[in-house]
């Protein structure tokens, strides 16, 4: 059965039918269809286009719909086109006429606009609230490590002195601006209700547009029909921060692997985010981490299509715009399904700080430090730093490093290195002048801290979730 049967004089072919056919995806948006419909019924009602009596008597259908379904009394046929028939017709078939005056004043073009908008805005919650707990726990981890030195890296060289906890910061600073980014999704949507833009003309009865915005919490409705219809930007943003999310998250993820690596020892996984091998008993495999970062490519592969899809299409709807489901859904529920993962695994990290500092010790990661430090008695940097570079490779030839020289030798590199160098180019005193915001003196780490919690405490203050 289908809501266009009576106009065809052939049935549609059984193989177009099935090729045709959305509701086996667009089930999933059960709640949203009759959320959406009860808002546009009881406006009909308001506007008396249908009787109070007709309106009640939908509303209580669709209300008794929505528990059966949930409870599993009612499962959803999929023998319909698309769950707005299926909506529809199983309430004619329950209560009869008044069903049929449902569908007055709306077209399924707006009404999948809508639906999609609420599904929207439910997933935008679900991933502010994982970026939330996500953000949470990576403070309370840095809180814990802002005097727990490692090397930072540049081109995966060691290259100057950090801290665990500095390194944890550069995270938070990705997924607070992800949180943004999915806010904004969140107020774009809810600026624009598109029930009313009808097929892609509005219609002619005396609806109130802003009465269905309201009951759903819209704040305003959308301005013209044609885009109304035919706007999808709202899940291309909402691709795009998923898309971000992920990749902050398999860069950490690329990370883990490698500090957790035998080669690094920096982390150790716990067994219970690790997987073993079935063939060499010693292996404890990082498989979450390289599933996160291999899930990502599935995210930017559904951002691709989607713009894909939209790229040349006339306004306004057109039905190549049902592509927009399949792989935006799985979108949504891998990039949740990896925050989740991706959140527990990183609560339950083994820090191990004496490889972390022994990599930052076996180095010349202060290289730069002797360089500032002739530079603060007045020698010109490129001179200073010709200095330093002979320091660091009178060191290699000896095959030791900066803690291991002493004064006389130092003081045959250039005479302005005195005791006062040694001093200069420790672990500790490097970091400890590092002290400009953003820089990793422990104290300005937990300024950066101290900043991050207010943001998000401002943020869980206005949060709706
Ligand atoms: N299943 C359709 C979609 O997802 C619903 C809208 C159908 N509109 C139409 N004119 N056939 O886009």
């Amino acid at each position: 059965m289908k809501l266009w049967q009576n106009v065809f004089s052939t049935d549609i072919d059984s193989l177009a039918d099935a090729f045709n056919r959305s509701i086996d995806f667009d089930k999933r948006l059960y709640r949203y269809d009759i959320q959406g419909t009860i808002a546009h019924v009881n406006m009909l009602a308001k506007q008396q286009i249908i009787t109070n009596d007709e309106g009640n008597r939908i509303v209580d259908a669709l209300k008794t719909l929505l528990t059966d379904i949930e409870n599993g009394t009612v499962v959803i046929d999929e023998t319909y086109e698309d769950i707005h028939s299926f909506v529809e017709l199983y309430l004619t078939e329950k209560i009869g006429a008044a069903a049929k005056k449902m569908h007055t004043g709306r077209s399924r073009n707006d009404q999948v606009a809508l639906d999609m908008k609420l599904y929207v805005l439910d997933q935008v919650k679900e991933m502010q609230k994982a970026l939330v707990e996500l953000i949470d726990a990576l403070i309370q981890t840095a809180q814990a490590h802002t005097k727990t030195i490692m090397p930072a890296f540049t081109h995966l060289r060691k290259a100057q002195p950090s801290t665990y906890g500095h390194y944890l910061c550069a995270y938070i600073e990705m997924f607070l601006r992800d949180l943004r980014k999915v806010t904004l999704v969140e107020e774009t949507c809810l600026a624009n209700m598109p029930l009313g833009s009808g097929a892609c003309c509005g219609n002619t009865y005396d609806i109130d547009r802003m009465y269905v915005a309201e009951q759903l919490g819209f704040e305003d409705i959308t301005y013209n029909s044609l885009d109304g219809v035919a706007d999808r930007d709202y899940i291309l943003d909402f691709l795009y921060a998923m898309s971000m999310i992920c990749m902050h998250m398999s860069r950490y993820c690329e990370e883990l692997i490698l500090f957790s690596s035998e080669q690094f020892g920096f982390l150790s996984v716990a067994q219970a985010y690790s997987s073993g091998s079935s063939m060499m008993p010693q292996k404890r495999n990082p498989d979450m981490a390289e599933l996160i970062r291999g899930k990502t490519g599935r995210i930017y592969g559904s951002l691709l299509q989607m713009l894909t899809t939209m790229k040349a299409l006339p306004l306004t709807y057109n039905k190549d715009m049902q592509e927009d489901k399949e792989n935006f859904f799985d979108a949504v529920n891998t990039t949740l399904s990896s925050l989740h993962i991706f959140t527990a695994m990183h609560k339950t990290l083994i820090i191990h700080k004496e490889a972390m500092y022994l990599s930052a010790k076996d180095s010349y990661i202060t290289a730069v430090d002797a360089a500032d430090y002739l530079v603060k008695k007045g020698i010109p940097f490129r001179d200073a730093y010709s200095a330093a570079a002979k320091l660091v490779n009178y060191c290699i030839d000896k095959n030791i490093y900066f803690h291991h020289l002493t004064t006389e030798e130092i003081a045959t590199i250039h005479a302005d290195f005195d005791a006062g160098l040694l001093e200069a180019v420790t672990l500790e005193n490097s970091l400890a002048s590092r002290n400009q915001i953003g820089s990793p003196a422990p104290e300005m780490v937990e300024v950066s801290l101290e900043k991050y919690l207010q943001r998000l405490a401002a943020y869980k203050g206005s949060a709706t979730f």
